[in-house]
């Protein structure tokens, strides 16, 4: 049967002979309903937005399109909802904006005064600073109250500050959503505001029992990384082995490449809410995740006050040795004043000079009452 919809053009079969290219290309059109076209990749669309001079670019770093390609290709045609931390001149949102034409791209940046989004009616620009929770909060209700699919961290590259956005920002990521983080590898460098050179830390080799920790490199963007593996293992932390843990599993894979970091965010099983939407399941987690959030808070603020007692402690501790330290040096000085006394007392001198010392405190006392009598203050020779 010959569906109407994909009746074939009229033409000239003479035609084929001169221009055959161009008629089996209006046929096949035709027949698909739709233009035919190459197939878009990341990369090639950001060709059009990035020059290739830009440090920023994404573009400029080997791999990175193709990898977000592979995370990202099932959900080209969707109305996806995608946020990235850190706009620069607009390329990598302009790319994203062109690759999810039915999504909707947020960009959040502390900067943005000359940016242009013309031509872009699915791109919202947001002033925000990514150490805000609360900033990102109201992002977050006003550009994408049903949450998340994908987040991209791209601004500071701090490893305090991008751990900040994440724990503001992950509550709203929708469930089986994905989280983007770049250019952890600047934890690495001597140069970079919280980076290091890399630390090694060789293990014992002999060590019976088994040494209990191993040491790690952990500056910035590199100890943000270390950290969201306890994210992973969320769910299955536990204090001793045989007592199960009921917090809830965060995530579902976190997989670490050198241009990025890819987490995806666990699923809470839907047999557990059947009769609620998706919306209505997200709004859940997100509840979840805030009280989450505030016993963190509350976790966090404990420990700060704990902090702050065994700062002062350690201040009380260093004073009490000073003052230890001052006693004993006093101390030293007391005896060897004792040891001069003695060694004063037996010198011969001293023997001599005794009967004199004697007669002198002997005529003291006898003149001690006839000064008073005089009315003459007590002197220190008297
Ligand atoms: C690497 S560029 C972003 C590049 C862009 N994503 C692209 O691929 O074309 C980093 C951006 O992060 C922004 N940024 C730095 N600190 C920030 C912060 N605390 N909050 C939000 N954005 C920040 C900078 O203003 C800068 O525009």
């Amino acid at each position: 049967m010959v569906s109407h919809r994909f009746a074939p053009p009229i033409y000239d079969p003479q035609d084929l002979g001169r221009d055959r290219d161009r008629v089996c290309k209006s046929v096949l059109r035709t027949m698909m309903g739709k233009t035919v076209e190459k197939p878009r990749g990341l990369r090639d669309i950001a060709a059009r937005f990035e020059g290739g001079v830009d440090s920023w670019s994404k573009i400029a770093v080997p791999g990175l399109y193709e990898l977000y390609e592979s995370y990202l290709r099932e959900l080209t045609d969707r109305p996806i909802t995608l946020l990235e931390l850190g706009v620069h001149g607009g390329a990598s949102l302009k790319t994203f904006a062109s690759y999810f034409p039915n999504g909707k791209i947020i960009g959040v940046d502390i900067k943005g005064d000359e940016l242009d989004f013309a031509g872009f009616p699915n791109i919202f620009f947001a002033y925000g600073d990514q150490r805000k929770a609360e900033e990102l909060d109201a992002i977050c209700a006003a550009h994408a109250p049903d949450g998340l699919d994908v987040i991209i961290d791209d601004a500071s590259h701090y490893g305090t500050w991008s751990l900040g956005s994440y724990n503001a920002l992950f509550p709203h990521l929708k469930q089986g959503g994905l989280y983007f983080i770049e250019d952890w590898t600047t934890g690495y460098w001597d140069d970079w505001p919280d980076g290091s050179r890399l630390q090694t830390f060789l293990g014992a080799r002999d060590a019976e029992p088994p040494g209990r920790r191993i040491p790690s490199h952990d500056f910035g963007m590199v100890g943000l990384v270390k950290y969201l593996i306890e994210e992973v293992a969320s769910g299955w932390i536990r204090p001793v082995m045989t007592v199960p843990d009921h917090r809830p599993l965060r995530m579902e894979t976190m997989h670490v490449y050198k241009q990025v970091v890819v987490l995806r965010k666990a699923r809470i099983d839907a047999d557990a809410h059947p009769h609620s939407s998706p919306t209505e399941r997200f709004q859940w987690g997100l509840a979840q995740e805030k009280s989450l959030g505030s016993k963190n808070a509350d976790a966090a603020a404990h420990a700060a006050a704990l902090a702050r007692v065994h700062v002062e402690l350690g201040r009380l501790a260093h004073e009490a040795e000073w003052e230890r330290a001052a006693a004993a040096r006093l101390s030293t000085a007391l005896a060897a004043r004792e040891e001069e006394l003695e060694a004063m007392k037996n010198s011969t001198s001293w023997r001599i000079t005794g009967p004199v010392r004697l007669a002198g405190n002997a005529l003291a006392l006898l003149t001690r009452p006839l000064g008073r009598a005089l009315g003459r203050s007590p002197g220190r020779n008297e």
